[in-house]
C-alpha cells in the first residue's frame, strides 16, 4: 500500500510528551497537522515547545529559519475535536486508560470519514480490546512511537485481531516516509520491544539480588563488554523505576504470571522507598550535586611473569581473544583441545551457562576460571571473570594477569550461572525466539525493533546466530539446570534450531 501523501492532514490527539513529538514528525514530513488536547492551552503549549526545540537547531545552523516557520505553521492547534474530521490519519496519544481511549475512538468514528485511519500510540493496551466496541475496528491500528518521537527511529505498527492489513501497510509506508523504521507486530502484551527487552533489566537485577556484583560493575560490563549504550541500572534510573517496574508488572500479569517476566524485589523496594531514579535524585545511584557514581569493581594489577599462552581448540565466539593476546606480545601456542586457554596455573574458558564450580567438578578441570561474553573481543575494555571454589588464588591471579596484559580491565564477580553479558544476551534471544514462534513479528523485524528502539548493538536473534548454532540453547539449558526454574526454559525454536544445526537467518 502507498504511504499517505504529504498533502493529507494528520491529526494528533493529546499534546503531551508523545503527541507533541509525533506532531513534529508529521509536520517535518510536510503534512498539515491538527493538534488537539482536552486541556485548555495544551495544544498551543505543545506547538510552542516544538518551536523552542527546533529553534535550537536554527541557532546551531542545522536548520533554516524559514523552514522552521513553515513547519510550525503547518501545525494547527484545534480546541474542538470536531475540527480534526478532515484528517486522513488520526493518531491518539492521550492518557493510557482503556475506557478513556475507547471513548475517544468512538467519538472519532462519529466525526471522521469511513476511510480515516485511526491509530493509537498505546504502549500497553491491546489494539484488539480498543477496537472491540468500534463500528469499524478494521480501521484501527497501533502506531507505537518511542520517546522522544522525533529522535527515536522505531515505530511498531501493531495489528489487532480486526485490523485491515492494508491499513497497517499504509501506516507502515507512511512511517517509513517520515524517516522512521517501522516494524509489524501483532497485538500481544508488550508488542515487540517492551516484551523482548524484559530480560535486559531482569537478569542484571537478579545478579544484584544474588550478590554476583554491584550495579556499577554490572553496568560497566554491559557497556564495556556487551557494547550496550547503558547498563540496566543507569538505564532504569533514567527511565524511572516507577515506570519501568509498572511495565514489568503489566507484562508479567498480561502473560498470566509467566516466571520469565518475574518482577524484581530489588526494584519493588526502590519504588516503595520513593527512589525513582534521576528524576528525584536517587535510584540505584545518587544524582545529588557533588555525588559521584561509584566505580566498577576492577582488579588491581595482577602480577605474572608468564608470557606463554596455550590456546587449546576452538574458543568459538571468543576466538578473537587469541589474536588479541598475540597482538599484545604474548607467545601463543595453539593445539587441539576443548576451547580453553592455559596461562600459568589458570585454565580459562568462555561460560557455557554453568557455574565455574560445577563445571570444574563435572569436567574435572583444575583451576578453572570462566570469562564472560564480549560483543567484540578485539575491542572489549572490560571482561568479567568468575573462579570455581576449587580454583587456587594463584590461578585466579594468572587469569586476571592474562586479560590485563591484553589491555582488558577485569571485574571479578561471584560464581553464578552464565556470567553477565552471556546470560543477558541468551535470555534476550530466548524471548525474541518465543515472540517470533508465537507470530508476534518476523525475525528481521524483531532484531530491527531492538536496535532501532533501544540502540542494542545487535538484534538478539542475529546475535544468537553469531554465537554459533546451538550455543544459546546450551547456555540456557545449563542455567535452567542450575536454578531448576521455568524462567530459564529454552524457547522451542532455539531447541529446534539446535537439533537442525541452523540459525534464525539460515
Ligand atoms: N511517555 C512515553 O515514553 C511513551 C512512549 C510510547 C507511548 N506512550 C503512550 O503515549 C500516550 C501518551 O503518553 P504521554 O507520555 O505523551 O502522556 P502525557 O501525559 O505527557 O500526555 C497526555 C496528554 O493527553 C491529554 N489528554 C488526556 N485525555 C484526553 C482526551 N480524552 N482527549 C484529549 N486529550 C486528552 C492530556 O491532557 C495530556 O496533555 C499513552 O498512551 C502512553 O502509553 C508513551
Amino acid at each position: 500500500m502507498p504511504a499517505l501523501d504529504s498533502q493529507i492532514a494528520i491529526a494528533v490527539i493529546g499534546a503531551g510528551a508523545m503527541g507533541s513529538g509525533i506532531a513534529q514528525v508529521a509536520a517535518q514530513a510536510g503534512h498539515p497537522v491538527f493538534l488537539h488536547d482536552q486541556r485548555e492551552g495544551a495544544a498551543e503549549a505543545g506547538r510552542a515547545s516544538i518551536a523552542k526545540q527546533l529553534q535550537r537547531r536554527v541557532d546551531q545552523g542545522k536548520m533554516e529559519q524559514p523552514a522552521l516557520d513553515a513547519l510550525i505553521n503547518r501545525i494547527q492547534p484545534v480546541s474542538a475535536l470536531a475540527e480534526v474530521a478532515s484528517a486522513g490519519l488520526v493518531i491518539e496519544a492521550i492518557v493510557e486508560n482503556l475506557d478513556i481511549k475507547r471513548g475517544l475512538l468512538s467519538n472519532l468514528e462519529d466525526l471522521c470519514g469511513d476511510d480515516t485511519i485511526l491509530a493509537t500510540n498505546t504502549s500497553s493496551i491491546s489494539i484488539t480490546a480498543l477496537g472491540a466496541q468500534m463500528k469499524r475496528p478494521q480501521r484501527l491500528v497501533g502506531m507505537h512511537f518511542f520517546n522522544p518521537a522525533p529522535l527515536m527511529a522505531l515505530v511498531e505498527v501493531v495489528l489487532g485481531l480486526a485490523t485491515d492489513k492494508t491499513v497497517a501497510e499504509t501506516v507502515h509506508a507512511t512511517a517509513s516516509n517520515w524517516g522512521k523504521k517501522p516494524v509489524y507486530a501483532t497485538s500481544t502484551p508488550g508488542f515487540i520491544v517492551n516484551r523482548v527487552a524484559r530480560p535486559f533489566y531482569a537478569e542484571s537485577l537478579r545478579l544484584v539480588q544474588e550478590q554476583a556484583a554491584d550495579p556499577a560493575t554490572l553496568d560497566a560490563l554491559m557497556r564495556e563488554a556487551g557494547n550496550f549504550r547503558m547498563g540496566a541500572f543507569e538505564l532504569t534510573d533514567l527511565i524511572g523505576h516507577d515506570v519501568n517496574y509498572a511495565v514489568t508488572n503489566s507484562v508479567f500479569n498480561a502473560y498470566f504470571q509467566d516466571s520469565r517476566f518475574l518482577p524484581s524485589l530489588i526494584q519493588q523496594e526502590l519504588v516503595e522507598a520513593g527512589r525513582l531514579g534521576r528524576k528525584n535524585g536517587q535510584g540505584f545511584y545518587s544524582y545529588r550535586d557533588g555525588d559521584e557514581r561509584p566505580a566498577p569493581q576492577t582488579e588491581p594489577d595482577c602480577d605474572s611473569t608468564e608470557q606463554v599462552v596455550i590456546a587449546e581448540g576452538d574458543l568459538g565466539p571468543a576466538q578473537a581473544l587469541v589474536e588479541r593476546l598475540r597482538e599484545a606480545g604474548l607467545t601463543v601456542i595453539e593445539r587441539d583441545g576443548t576451547g580453553q586457554l592455559r596461562f600459568g596455573q589458570a585454565v580459562l574458558a568462555l561460560t557455557d551457562g554453568r557455574m565455574a564450580t560445577e563445571r570444574a567438578a563435572v569436567d574435572g578441570i583444575a583451576n578453572l576460571v570462566l570469562f564472560d561474553l564480549a560483543f567484540d573481543y578485539r575491542k572489549a575494555g572490560r571482561l568479567a571473570l568468575a573462579a570455581a571454589d576449587q580454583t587456587s588464588a594463584r590461578a585466579l591471579q594468572d587469569a586476571c594477569a592474562l586479560l590485563q596484559k591484553a589491555g582488558i580491565a577485569v571485574s571479578r564477580i561471584a560464581d553464578r550461572p552464565g556470567l553477565v553479558v552471556m546470560r543477558t544476551v541468551a535470555m534476550l534471544a530466548n524471548e525474541a525466539a518465543d515472540a517470533h514462534l508465537q507470530g508476534v513479528a518476523t525475525v528481521a523485524d524483531i532484531d530491527l525493533a531492538m536496535q532501532a528502539g533501544l540502540n542494542y548493538p545487535k538484534g538478539p536473534l542475529s546475535w544468537s546466530d553469531r554465537l554459533g548454532n546451538g550455543r544459546v540453547f546450551t547456555v540456557l539449558n545449563h542455567i535452567q539446570n542450575s536454578y531448576g526454574e521455568d524462567r530459564y526454559r529454552p524457547a522451542l525454536l532455539l531447541r529446534k534450531n539446535h537439533f537442525a544445526n541452523k540459525g534464525f537467518y539460515a
